[in-house]
């Protein structure tokens, strides 16, 4: 676990060495990938009792080695010494103590366990949480706020998952190839995304900021490049995003033709821009420009990247489900300017 927990800091580091900014004039703290620092209840609850059995299995190595270190010197063979040691069988207070202790620590540490899953894994949503769908995808994260006061029901976005800061959240888990895994270590453990399958997980952003996290179930190529990233704001913040994100795409004159390049081409048969195209096997790019990555948090989103990654996904992300379409460099800078009117 901890081999794993290491891999995934290295996996952000990059992304996560400066603050990030994430609205003009706001820096966010960044929480890393760390199940040692959380901000959320179950999170809190999977941390204390990591330390717990650590603090038992640290316990138990002091006694043990301590037994073992003692014996070898006090015991350890004499020169004078002639034949087998005294050999000494059936001590009750020895066996009774090598079977009673274990079996109170075990105990212990189940009904520990026990009450942790509990909490951690409920079966139904906490009071006041907000809803969002989570569905894995080959390699990628698509949420759905679903909310009938949005014009259309719905707001679809990706990789980029927006709560309120201390609002509690149930993410309904879902996966639309193979099986994922949703794991924010300051924010919650893992849960996976099962096909046909639909599971729960909620946890609680006590803390402002942009948590990071890594799908956590081998799901093919570029499993390590399915990074998590969620934004925790003030409610307020949350709502006026949450507002921008339900307004149709920007329709600007001025990009014509990469608008007509994207609907001619295969981009509009598999991403969704509102109003204009409505692909569903790509990340919905109706607010493109209001993220901070692409490629599900693999690479900043700058305008020089964002062409690069039309020109050849595979170069940024190898084995990744997009193609490329060879562009000229006239069509690449003509998509790429209105992508980059998608805010
Ligand atoms: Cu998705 Cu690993």
């Amino acid at each position: 676990m901890f081999g794993v927990m290491f891999a995934c800091a290295l996996g952000t580091a990059a992304l996560a060495a400066d603050p990030v900014v994430c609205a003009p004039g706001t820096e966010m703290p960044v929480m890393n990938p760390a199940i040692f620092d959380t901000a959320s209840p179950p999170a809190q609850q999977i941390e204390s009792m990591a330390w717990l059995v650590m603090g038992i299995c640290a316990g138990i190595f002091v006694v043990v080695e301590g037994i073992l270190v003692y014996s070898i010197v006090k015991f350890r063979r004499r020169k004078a010494q002639q034949g087998d040691p005294v050999q000494l069988y059936g001590s009750n207070p020895i066996e009774l103590a090598w079977t009673v202790v274990p079996l109170l620590i075990v105990f212990t540490l189940g009904l520990v366990t026990i009450r942790v899953i509990r909490d951690v894994e409920r079966t139904e949503p906490p009071e006041g949480a907000m809803e969002v769908v989570a569905i894995g995808h080959q390699w990628w994260w698509e949420y759905r706020y679903v909310d009938p006061s949005l014009p259309g029901g719905q707001v679809v976005i990706a990789n980029e998952l927006h709560v309120p800061v201390n609002k509690p959240v149930w993410l309904r888990l879902e996966s639309a190839d193979v099986i994922h895994s949703w794991w924010v270590p300051a924010l919650s453990g893992k849960i996976d995304l099962v096909p046909n399958h639909t599971n729960h997980l909620w946890f609680v952003a006590e803390k402002q900021g942009l948590y990071l996290g890594q799908c956590a179930e081998y799901c093919g190529n570029q499993h390590a490049g399915m990074l998590l990233r969620v934004v925790a704001t003030p409610q307020e913040q949350f709502d006026a995003w949450l507002a921008a994100q339900a307004a149709p795409a920007v329709d600007d004159q001025s990009v014509a033709m990469g608008k007509s390049i994207f609907m001619e081409l295969a981009c509009s048969t598999c991403h969704s821009v509102q109003g204009v195209s409505d692909g569903a096997f790509a990340p919905d790019l109706t607010h493109l420009m209001s993220r901070q990555t692409i490629a599900s948090g693999v690479v900043p989103l700058t305008r020089d990247n964002l062409r690069a990654w039309l020109d050849d996904p595979q170069s940024l992300k190898p084995q990744c489900n997009m193609p490329s379409l060879k562009l000229s460099d006239n069509e690449l800078d003509a998509v790429t300017d209105y992508l980059c009117t998608l805010k």
